[in-house]
């Protein structure tokens, strides 16, 4: 039987405070540790998207100690999926290391509607790993986080079109979704977070004109970048050049927000798309290892991938 920890669930209205915690924490040397956790460099960027997390989207826990939080971890959650992406765990000091294995059991027990949990620790932070194969959870590759600088605007003149790309209306919808969950089964991106990026201006969904192929991207002034979440060419068009067509485009609008670069993720083990990256300029800057844990399985259909 092990020693209970005192741990608290923080409420909404406490998230943003963790700002200063999580800054402190998770760049060590500056290496980061979980890259769920990495909202970038500054203090103010943790603190706008922890203020930004919507009450049912995401949960915090932690372990006081006398000098304030000893120990942190939290999750963002979808529930229709019964899915959650776990954020840290994160100790002050390495004394507080204890105090990680209670925080994920609490974390696990009482979100227990979920089946699905993922991590995200960085690719070389042996501890975090260990963690998470020690609680039983199974590794599931190594996730690559490339950027792209954008030129600015007034230097690179934007073409007037894309050749066989085009933006999205609803007409495409149905085609793209058929590709894309084609793709990616088990995409966070809903049928309705589709339809609704079709008409928000902070969301780029393009598809090729043929409709073999589509890409999803949102601005993140926040970072300055835009962000490109999917992008899927049918297998029957592939080589063809529309992956990188839809790139290109996808590209030329982050200048047209004025945007200073783009990043993504991808798997490792997909080497085309690897390829396609490299070629447009998009480079690496850090690698994070992904560990999964699946509970009650029967219940609900394993996520793949
Ligand atoms: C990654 C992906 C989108 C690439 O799409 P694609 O349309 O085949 O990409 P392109 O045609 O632009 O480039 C692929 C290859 O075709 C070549 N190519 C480009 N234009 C070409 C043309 N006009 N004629 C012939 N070949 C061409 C490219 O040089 C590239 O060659 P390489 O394989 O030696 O690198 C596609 O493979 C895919 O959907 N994969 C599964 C989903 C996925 O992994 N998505 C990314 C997740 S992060």
């Amino acid at each position: 039987m092990t020693h209970a920890v005192p741990i608290t669930r923080l409420e909404p209205s406490e998230w943003p405070a963790l700002a200063a915690f999580i800054h402190r924490h998770n760049r060590v040397g500056g290496r980061i540790r979980c890259l769920h956790f990495d909202q970038g460099e500054t203090l103010a960027l943790h603190a706008q998207e922890l203020a930004a997390l919507q009450p049912d989207e995401a949960a915090f826990w932690c372990v006081y100690g006398t000098d304030g939080i000893a120990a942190l971890i939290g999750c963002e959650l979808d529930p229709a999926l019964r899915r959650a992406w776990l954020r840290g765990p994160l100790t002050a000091g390495d004394d507080d290391a204890h105090l990680t294995r209670p925080l994920l059991e609490r974390l696990e027990t009482e979100l227990d509607t979920l089946t699905t949990f993922d991590a995200f620790p960085a690719q070389d932070d042996e501890p975090l790993n260990a963690f998470y194969r020690d609680a039983g959870y199974r590794p599931m590759g190594v996730h690559r986080v490339l950027q792209a600088a954008l030129a600015p605007l007034a230097d690179t003149p934007l073409p007037a079109s894309h050749g066989s790309v085009r933006r999205a209306t609803p007409a495409d919808l149905a085609p793209l979704l058929a590709v894309h969950q084609a793709l990616f089964p088990s995409s966070y991106l809903k049928d309705s977070d589709f339809e609704r990026a079709l008409s928000a201006e902070d969301r780029c969904v393009l598809v090729t004109n043929d409709l073999a192929g589509y890409l999803h991207a949102k601005d993140d002034p926040e970072q300055d970048e835009v962000y490109i979440d999917y992008v899927g060419v049918a297998e029957r068009a592939r080589g063809q050049g529309l992956g990188h067509a839809l790139l290109t485009a996808a590209l030329a609008w982050g200048r047209t927000r004025g945007r200073r670069q783009a990043s993504l993720t991808v798997r490792e083990d997909r080497a085309a798309a690897l390829r396609l990256y490299e070629l447009a300029g998009f480079r690496q800057v850090s690698a994070g290892a992904h560990w999964r844990k699946e509970v009650n399985p029967t219940e609900a259909p394993a996520v793949p991938g």
